[in-house]
């Protein structure tokens, strides 16, 4: 079995909960199981996966681009099993608490097994200045946000699901 985990992020924070996830699925399934890390614009070929995890970071309440077109190869190859998850809200309770509006449709479009909302990092020294401009006009506040125990849990479910996918009778 071969797993695509793939993120879509301009300043690292959703890679970094893609390799969380992908440590629980290499901890969760058989040592002959391959997890690929790529980024969303890495992907050439989809043909060689048997699952697809696909997370995106949220600017203004959109997927990012790479993420999007990755979400539309995987909706016309509906072959394999898809988890999806979004990186975004910020803050001490994170906010927002909505999931992004488009989110609904690329469930649809994909077959998604599930999509998870974490919450993510801001660190203004990162940031461009017209990406600065926005965060100050939302007056949130710099931090890591992001729930190492929630997304860990969430590899182990997806490493779970797919273990006993592997072991029933084709
Ligand atoms: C300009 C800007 C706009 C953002 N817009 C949103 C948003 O609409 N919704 C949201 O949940 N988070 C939003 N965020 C927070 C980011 O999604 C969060 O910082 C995330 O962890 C960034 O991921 P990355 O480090 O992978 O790029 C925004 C951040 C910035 C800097």
């Amino acid at each position: 079995m071969r797993i695509l985990v793939s993120t879509a992020s301009r300043h690292g924070s959703t890679t970094g909960v893609a390799v969380r996830i992908a440590g629980r699925l290499r901890a969760g399934l058989p040592d002959d199981v391959v997890v690929d890390e790529l980024s969303a614009a890495e992907v050439a070929d989809l043909v060689p996966y048997d699952a697809v995890v696909l997370g995106s970071a949220v600017y203004l309440g959109r997927w990012l681009d790479d993420a999007r077109t990755l979400a539309e190869r995987l909706a016309v190859q509906p072959s394999r099993p898809v988890w999806l998850f979004s990186v975004g809200p910020i803050g001490d309770p994170p906010k927002p608490v909505e999931e992004p509006a488009e989110v609904g449709d690329i469930v649809r479009a994909t077959h998604a097994r599930g999509h998870r909302l974490f919450a993510g990092r801001l660190d203004r020294h990162e940031l461009g200045f017209a990406e600065k401009a926005v965060v100050m006009a939302l007056r949130v506040a710099d931090g890591d946000f992001r729930d190492s125990d929630a997304i860990d849990a969430w590899g182990t479910q997806i490493a779970t699901e797919l273990s006993r996918a592997e072991s029933e009778p084709a």
